[in-house]
């Protein structure tokens, strides 16, 4: 039997098999946030498609940390009966589910978050041409607490464990970026304060919801951006985490900014595969949590190579589960060795998210 179909531990669960399906925001949720039929018909698919650990899209801390419509949300007491429909669901398979939170940082837009959009430092962003106010160090703690909050409500509505998301130029990786972190107070400066935020919401969370609730991060390994997170930065943040508790890394990288963003298109031959899997190996080489990759993996054997040789624990997908949310059931079963996503991104549909190549053939 492949490796990828082994059970792996991530903290105290048991997750059946590695394939991991990395959080996709998926346009379901209604105007305020609230999960809905949508949701549980595709959590629904992915679980009994045998996806080992399926991690939601991202659901937002805070109302001004809303990044795109149709958001998840979880910064009230008042969203808990609707995502505990998404755990009821998947626990009718033997997957296992975790809630990706998140905090858009500046990566928004006045109109979407009702605010004006708040990042470590007051540093323009030329994409979304937004430029955001610096938060003052009451509103982080108020931030941490936040994100405790949205982790308490994960686990009191059913989910196995959440996912921390710093990466892609979100509010935390906007902590660890010195791009975007320019702050001359404990929050900023060396990579040891920069960190400081992902580590008090780690030790907060661990703190509200016990040791055994898993917390994995989804970590940005470079931002492709002069002056910006690089992978030797990436790597300490990754050994200083696990210090403090952390369950497992995802290791993803880039930020709109830099022009290249974590969902790269026109992916050709298998030698175009896996484009964080090199970042995701030195990251692994530097801790003993389980490490996750992703970026681009289409192909069985592609993804046996990687845990094989050791690079990663456990291979994330996205598109190719948009594309078939059954593809590691075809996978085990052999009818297939390669997803048909073509990675063209026709799949970020504002009205829900789905493969336009499937579309078009029907
Ligand atoms: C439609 C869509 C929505 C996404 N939403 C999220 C998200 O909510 N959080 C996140 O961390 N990454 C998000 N991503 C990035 C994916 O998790 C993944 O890192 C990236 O697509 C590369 O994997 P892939 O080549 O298997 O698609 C999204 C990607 C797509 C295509
Ligand atoms: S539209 Fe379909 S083929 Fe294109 S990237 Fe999305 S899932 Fe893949």
């Amino acid at each position: 039997m492949s490796i990828l179909f082994a059970p792996v531990r991530i903290g105290s669960l048991s997750v059946p098999n590695r394939f991991v399906r990395s959080a996709t925001h998926d346009f379901m949720a209604d105007d305020e946030g609230f999960v809905t039929a949508a949701h549980i018909e595709l959590y629904s698919r992915l679980a009994e498609g045998d996806v080992g650990l399926i991690i939601t899209g991202h659901a937002h801390v805070q109302p001004s940390g809303k990044a795109s419509p149709r958001q998840m949300a979880v910064f009230d007491d008042r969203f808990d009966e609707g995502l505990a429909r998404i755990p009821a669901a998947v626990h009718c398979f033997p997957s296992r589910v975790f809630l990706q939170i998140a905090h858009a940082g500046r990566q928004t837009k006045e109109k979407l978050c009702a605010c004006v959009p708040v990042s470590p430092s007051a540093i323009y962003d030329p994409t979304s041409k937004v430029m955001p106010r610096e938060l003052s160090a009451d509103e982080i703690r108020v931030l941490i607490a936040d994100f405790v909050s949205a982790a308490v409500r994960a686990k009191r509505a059913g989910f196995d464990g959440v996912q921390l998301h710093a990466a892609h130029g979100y509010l935390l990786s906007s902590f660890l970026s010195p791009h975007t972190n320019r702050r001359a107070d404990g929050w900023g400066g060396p990579v040891e304060n920069r960190v400081r935020v992902l580590v008090e919401v780690l030790r907060g969370v661990k703190a509200a919801c016990g040791r055994d609730f898993p917390v994995i991060v989804k970590l940005n390994s470079t931002d492709f951006l002069e002056g910006g997170l690089v992978l030797e930065d990436a790597v300490r943040v990754a050994r200083m985490i696990e210090a403090e508790g952390i369950d497992g890394i995802e290791v993803s990288g880039g930020m709109a900014e830099a022009g290249r963003g974590s969902v790269w298109a026109g992916l050709r031959g298998e030698d175009e595969e896996g484009y964080f899997v090199e970042n995701a190996a030195r990251i692994k080489r530097a801790v003993r949590v389980p490490v996750f990759a992703l970026g681009g993996i289409r192909t069985l054997a592609v993804a046996e190579r990687i845990v094989r040789e050791g690079r990663a624990d456990l291979v994330s997908l996205s598109r190719p589960l948009i594309r078939d949310p059954f593809l590691i059931e075809h996978f085990r079963e052999g009818s297939t060795s390669k997803s048909e996503c073509i990675s063209c991104n026709k799949c970020f549909n504002p009205r829900g998210i789905r493969c336009a190549e499937l579309t078009k053939k029907r």
